[in-house]
């Protein structure tokens, strides 16, 4: 929820030193060449170097194995097994989940990452040399191994499994130290040990219908004609003006005794550090949006998005709130609250219609283990037209429903001006429509500096919008920007903002000035909309909250 108010001082301070760490190499490969990595098609060849399998030559294909040549062993990736089950010997490289022995054979499931279902290698021990069988002793779950074997149909519950012929143990898993056993962990737990999350179902799902929704948000403004503009981590503004700023310095914070401090023209010490003796001579501090330099960039090319990690020092612990989280930021010129909203609802309708295409295997185990109607829900999104509410309806409504019992609210006082609380939002959402809904016309005073006044609202409102959907809240703030140099001005003293600061931001209002709008998608909000993942914790690989900053 954008919210205005005076700058605060940032808090938490930040160093910015980045290490960089010897890469380890791969014991087993080397990768040789990537050949057509682009969205969707990723095929390339791996040269094995090491291998404990005496394999001359193994190719590597993720969507398709046609150019391999036959003398080779194909390197198969589980989730092209179904797709294209292969005549000949291949090899599967991946994880260990399972091992089950009996008196004849052994059955190893292995997981490669690729899919969630993983593949059953069956072992006959008649059937596999010698070194095999004692590297089936050894196997307990969470090892790597390589099996070679024919994918053949299944007798059991799967389609296809590997007849297998070698199985080596390329890097043990002592069972007794691997803090992932066979049993469910709770979310909780796993998220004390995010190293070693991402080889879980539910991680590993959330970490797929990830990776395809970038690379389709990506694809929906590449494909409309947006320019990908990658605005900077560190700046010295205030986008939202609300001072949850991590400050950036290579001051020296354990020596506070040294620290430069202002000084008055008679060299007399002032209270406040001398910022003109930081790394960048003034405050710096991590972006909260890239917001304002992406209008520099609408204000030239026209339409451009920004999609990259945004920073934020609330000291918020609920299920929403990041301290550090990615943002997808479209800003569009000659456009104003209405374009951002028919932009910011085709953008999701091709988003979650890509996900359903693409990640059915992994949407159906949401389904099943966290919320059965979630693909019904998402089918709905791509179909029905969202709902457009303005804020005064929205108050409207929601005061006639805490009217009926008060008692069951949180906070059950609402009335123009309120900033809406999450369970607000979510009733409207959920409940009142039952579908996303975009609640626009936004009180001035709780919105930020830089949303456009609304000529026609009685001067109380702002041409801003929230997009709210079902089970989240709030996945979308935008607005139409001020564009009135004068106005912008006014706006920002009543704020006590320093237009000093602004300077560059105003220069857009003083040459060529244009009505533009944009908005910002919270994109771990909208990774757990899609995964139905309740927390935003487990939308991200190494999430950074009050208190944690592991791994
Ligand atoms: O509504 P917000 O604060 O809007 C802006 O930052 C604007 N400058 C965007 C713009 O117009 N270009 O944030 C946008 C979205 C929210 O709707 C929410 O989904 C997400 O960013 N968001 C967070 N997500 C995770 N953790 C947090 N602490 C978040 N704060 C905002």
């Amino acid at each position: 929820m954008v919210k205005s108010g005076k700058k605060n001082m940032a808090r938490t301070c930040l160093i910015a030193a980045i290490c960089a760490t010897a890469r380890r190499t791969n014991p087993i490969r080397s990768v040789s060449a990537f050949t057509g990595s682009s969205l969707g098609s990723a095929s390339r060849q791996t040269s094995v170097s090491t291998s404990p399998f005496s394999f001359s030559k193994l190719s590597m294909s993720t969507e398709t194995d046609s150019e391999v040549a036959s003398s080779s062993k194909i390197l198969k990736r589980i989730k092209t097994v179904d797709a294209a089950p292969t005549d000949g010997e291949v090899a599967i490289k991946g994880w260990v989940r399972t091992v089950r022995k009996q008196k004849t054979l052994a059955f190893v499931e292995v997981n490669d990452g690729s899919s969630l279902s993983g593949i059953q290698c069956v072992l006959p021990f008649d059937d596999i040399d010698e070194a095999s069988k004692k590297e089936i002793d050894n196997l307990s779950t969470g090892c790597s191994v390589e099996v070679v074997g024919k994918i053949v149909e299944s007798q059991g519950k799967q389609k296809y499994e590997v007849q297998s012929s070698n199985l080596r143990i390329v890097g043990e898993c002592p069972a007794d130290t691997y803090p992932l056993a066979k049993k469910r962990h709770s979310l909780e737990y796993l998220r004390t040990i995010a190293h070693l999350r991402p080889r879980t179902n539910t991680v590993a799902a959330v970490a797929r219908v990830r990776s395809v929704l970038a690379g389709s948000i990506h694809q929906f403004f590449q494909d409309t004609g947006f320019v990908y503009v990658q605005t900077p981590l560190i700046t010295a503004s205030d986008c939202e003006g609300a001072g949850e700023m991590f400050r950036v310095t290579t001051l020296d914070l354990d020596n506070v005794g040294e620290l430069p401090m202002k000084k008055d023209e008679d060299g007399k010490t002032l209270a406040g550090v001398d910022y003109e003796e930081d790394f960048f001579g003034k405050p710096a501090f991590l972006t909260v949006s890239g917001q304002l330099g992406g209008e520099t960039h609408a204000c030239a090319l026209g339409d451009i998005y920004t999609f990259g990690p945004t920073f934020r020092a609330e000291n918020s612990q609920t299920t929403r709130h990041l301290a550090e989280f990615n943002m997808v930021e479209p800003e569009m010129a000659f456009a104003d609250l209405n374009s951002a909203m028919d932009n910011a609802e085709n953008m999701l309708k091709y988003v979650v219609g890509e996900a359903l295409k693409k990640c059915d295997e992994d949407l159906t185990f949401f389904s099943k283990f966290y919320d059965k109607g979630l693909k019904e829900r998402l089918e709905k999104v791509v179909k029905k037209p969202f709902v457009r509410c303005s804020y005064r309806d929205a108050i409207k409504y929601l005061q006639e429903e805490i009217a009926k019992d008060p008692s069951k609210w949180q906070f059950p006082d609402v009335e123009f001006g309120t900033d809406l609380a999450t369970e607000h939002e979510r009733w409207l959402a959920e409940t009142k429509f039952n579908s996303c809904v975009f609640v626009y016309n936004y009180p001035k005073k709780i919105k930020a500096f830089y949303m456009r006044d609304n000529d026609e609202d009685g001067g109380e409102t702002v041409n801003a919008m929230d997009l709210l959907v079902p089970g989240v809240g709030e996945l979308v703030g935008g607005s139409q920007r001020e564009d009135r140099l004068d106005v912008l001005l006014e706006k920002m003293s009543e704020l006590d903002l320093d237009p000093e600061d602004y300077w560059w931001y105003l220069d857009l209002r003083r040459f060529g000035s244009v009505p533009h709008a944009g908005y910002g998608l919270g994109f771990e909000r909208l990774v757990c909309y899609v995964t139905s993942v309740e927390n935003i914790r487990e939308a991200i690989a190494f999430p950074r909250y009050p208190g944690n900053a592991e791994f």
